[in-house]
């Protein structure tokens, strides 16, 4: 891929992901739902993007991923493409777009691949029915990212957004799954609100690395929520979250000083009319 200027730019990839474990390299990942978050993300450096179904939350409005269709998916991750030329791109399969079968699996990582030019897929859960989707698609040649420990889409069965693997008994279950997700070729995993000393297992436990999300520092990587970590989605407050910027006070007051202007006859001045 070319930068514009003649240089090439490198692509991040599968392979850099094992690499960077190999070596303690810690991996960045946020999320982007549109070009222009996309292009900036890009440019600040992360190593990948991840298209998330938190965009039935953060873009929607929903109260939880579960009504966002592949669809959405696939129009949030074509304008996110447009946006980036270096990060790695990954699109999370929606609610019931891959656990009904392989052949179902197959088909909707199909679109997203062909449709979107992302370069991996990531799913939740590790049931058999994800752990078989995982294994066509990998079988096909496709990058897939797991996703263990809080699970959106089963956010009704776990009953709210809540640590997960606090019990002897569901830790243990969260270790033999992330177990099953390496054997069945995941590329990466996402822990998602573990407590850190089980985040810490599961990270020695697995060959590929751990990217994790309220699952404390000895993950290989860490992502968020890019809404949440540039403070725009200010009424999300979860312990893990740090906030590097306060944009929906900075939008909220760009906007009301804008209102202003317009109602005192201060904009458009002179200066900003033809
Ligand atoms: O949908 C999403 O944004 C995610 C991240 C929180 C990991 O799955």
């Amino acid at each position: 891929m070319s930068s514009g200027d003649g240089a090439l730019l490198k692509v991040v990839s599968v392979r850099d992901f094992v690499t960077r474990k190999g070596a303690g390299e810690k991996l960045v990942l946020t999320t982007a739902y549109d070009a222009l978050f996309g292009r900036l993300v890009d440019e600040a450096g992360v190593d990948a993007i991840l298209v998330g179904d938190s965009l039935g939350n953060v873009i929607a409005g929903h109260s939880s991923t579960l009504p966002v269709t592949l669809d959405d998916m696939i129009y949030h991750a074509m304008a996110v493409r447009r946006g980036v030329t270096r990060a790695m791109l990954i699109v999370d399969l929606p609610f019931l777009t891959y656990q009904v079968s392989a052949e179902q699996a197959l088909e909707n990582c199909g679109r997203v691949m062909r449709e979107t030019g992302a370069q991996a897929v990531k799913m939740e859960g590790g049931g058999d029915d994800v752990l078989r989707a995982i294994r066509a698609v990998v079988g096909v040649g496709v990058p897939v990212m797991g996703h263990l420990g809080f699970t959106p889409q089963s956010v009704h069965a776990i009953g709210g957004f809540r640590v997960q693997g606090r019990s002897t008994a569901d830790a243990e279950r969260i270790v033999a799954q992330a177990r099953k997700l390496e054997e069945a070729g995941v590329f990466a995993l996402v822990l998602e609100l573990l407590p850190s000393s089980l985040a810490a297992e599961v990270t020695s436990a697995v060959s590929v690395p751990t990217i994790g999300i309220g699952a404390g520092a000895a993950c290989d990587g860490q992502v968020l929520v890019l809404h949440d970590l540039l403070g725009l989605n200010d009424r999300f407050t979860p312990k893990f979250l740090k906030r590097y910027a306060s944009m929906a006070d900075e939008v909220r007051s760009a906007v009301s000083d804008y209102r202003d202007d317009v109602r005192a006859g201060r904009y458009p001045d002179a200066e900003h009319s033809f």
